[in-house]
């Protein structure tokens, strides 16, 4: 049984996979160049934001520590972990260079060791750059052979930030792309040791995990994407609840509830970069990336749609506060977040935006930074609004009182793209509510209904 790991790469993903295996009884090393990451790891701190890993860093530091010398984490390790940046390129691909800094690091370093190693990256990659773009730099770097002197696997984990550590410890499911059985043994192993149930273990081909993985995500978007069609088609019909629609829809085991709720956007990290990559692979390959393009053509206008259709209900030069810029709640990050292009769409329709989000003020500062005041309350974001936009399902905006968003106004015009906020503010007389993706009598398209039948 493997009982010592090595991680390179300590940043959001890599940093809580790390304590999470420690915190299931593994030996830890972590490696990482940037000497700050490594000193926060080893004096008790999160090196990156993520719910509850600084917690669980301090209750597992005598498992854990981290090292900025590959040849020293290699030396103490079975199994090395590859969690690195695969930055998109402008084509849309994952660059593989920080890949190949740390796989030639490893690789040094597995040539000053005696004994099976096994290397496995969690990276995300495109089909094919594991096997032909990594694994000849660690042949290279080692001078040694994969398969009798060390082995290499492709495995990625299915997380979202904010839930990084609940969800690397709890997995639906483990990919494992083994180059040969010996290889995907090891990894099952660790993976058995860690998680705290028993997932589905999918273990195959390297470029079949890679396929799958990316697919895994690409898929997520459409179905993100259809439930946004649907709440737009029941803003339309009388009577019409995407809530009512998806819930039906959920309920077939074909389908699932699980991004289903029409709302805003894919966005984040991964979703809408994947979903791209992916386009990219299909036209390399000469298979079609209708369906992909489609996809990702049709979330980039969503926010300028919501613009087109909600600008009109304030005066140009008021104020429109947007709650939300993180891509998610619980998140500080803001890279394709759905609430900034939102602001950035509601600036350039005239308004004055006015933005706050509980973590996310930071990033958006600058993302925003000619489109929208960034404040750091709630008070500060609703004082002037004439128009609230709440754009995350984050518990600071559910809990919004009547009183809070009038903010002694005698109106305000409140928009929820998520359905979330209580009854008491949905049924105050004083506050127009609108719930994304519910029938409003201004997009009735009653008309054309009666129109379509009519003998
Ligand atoms: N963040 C997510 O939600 C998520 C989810 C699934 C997959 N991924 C994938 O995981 C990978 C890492 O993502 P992240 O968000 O954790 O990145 P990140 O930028 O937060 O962290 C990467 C870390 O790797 C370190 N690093 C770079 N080169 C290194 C090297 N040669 N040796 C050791 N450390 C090195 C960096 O200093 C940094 O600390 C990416 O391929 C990403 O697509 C991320």
């Amino acid at each position: 049984m493997i009982k010592n790991v090595s991680v390179f790469g300590l940043g959001k993903l890599g940093a809580s996979m790390a304590a999470g295996m420690a915190s299931r009884g593994l030996q830890v090393t972590g490696v990482d160049i940037s000497q700050a990451a490594v000193d926060a790891l080893n004096s008790g701190c999160a090196p990156v934001q993520e719910t509850g890993l600084e917690a669980l860093i301090k209750a597992n530091r005598e498992r854990l520590r981290a090292t900025t010398d590959s040849v020293e984490a290699v030396k103490a390790s079975d199994i090395s972990f590859v969690i690195v940046p695969t930055p998109s390129d402008r084509r849309g691909a994952f660059e593989l260079q920080y890949a190949k800094y740390a796989f030639k690091s490893i690789g040094e370093a597995l040539a000053k060791k005696e004994g099976y190693h096994v290397v496995v990256l969690t990276s995300t990659v495109l089909p094919g750059a594991t096997r032909n773009g990594l694994l000849p730099v660690l042949e290279q770097a080692s001078g040694k052979k994969c398969g009798p002197d060390f082995g290499l696997c492709y495995s990625p984990e299915f997380i979202a930030l904010g839930t990084v550590i609940r969800d690397f410890l709890n997995p639906d499911l483990y990919l494992i792309g083994q180059f040969d059985t010996r290889s995907g043994d090891a990894l099952e192993d660790v993976n058995r040791s860690v998680c705290q149930k028993d997932p589905a273990v999918h273990r195959m081909t390297i470029e079949n995990a890679e396929i799958a993985k990316i697919a895994l995500n690409s898929f997520v978007t459409m179905k993100v994407s259809f439930a946004n069609t649907l709440a737009d088609i029941c803003e339309r019909i009388p009577g019409g609840d995407v809530d009512a629609v998806s819930d039906a829809l959920g309920s077939d085991s074909r389908i699932g509830r699980k991004y289903l709720t029409g709302g805003m956007g894919f966005a984040g990290p991964c979703f809408p970069r994947d979903n791209v990559a992916l386009t990219f692979l299909c036209r390399q390959i000469g298979a079609s990336p209708d369906l992909l393009e489609a996809n990702d053509h049709y979330n980039r206008l969503l926010a300028p749609r919501f613009v087109e259709k909600l600008a009109g209900l304030v005066a140009k030069g008021e104020t429109v506060a947007v709650l939300g810029l993180a891509y998610k709640p619980l998140s500080h990050v803001v890279e394709e977040s759905q609430g900034v292009f939102l602001a950035r769409a509601f600036a350039d329709a005239g308004l004055r935006v006015v933005g706050f989000d509980p973590l996310a003020a930071q990033g958006a500062r600058e993302a925003l930074r000619d489109h929208a005041l960034i404040v750091e309350s709630l008070d500060a974001a609703l004082q002037d609004a004439a128009l609230v936009v709440v754009t995350t399902p984050d518990d600071t905006f559910k809990h919004l009182t009547a009183a809070q968003l009038l903010h002694g106004k005698d109106s305000v015009t409140v928009v929820d793209f998520w359905r979330c906020l209580s009854a008491e503010v949905r049924n105050d007389p004083a506050i127009r509510y609108i719930g994304m993706g519910i029938f409003r009598p201004e997009t009735s398209a009653a008309g054309v209904l009666e129109e379509l039948w009519k003998d």
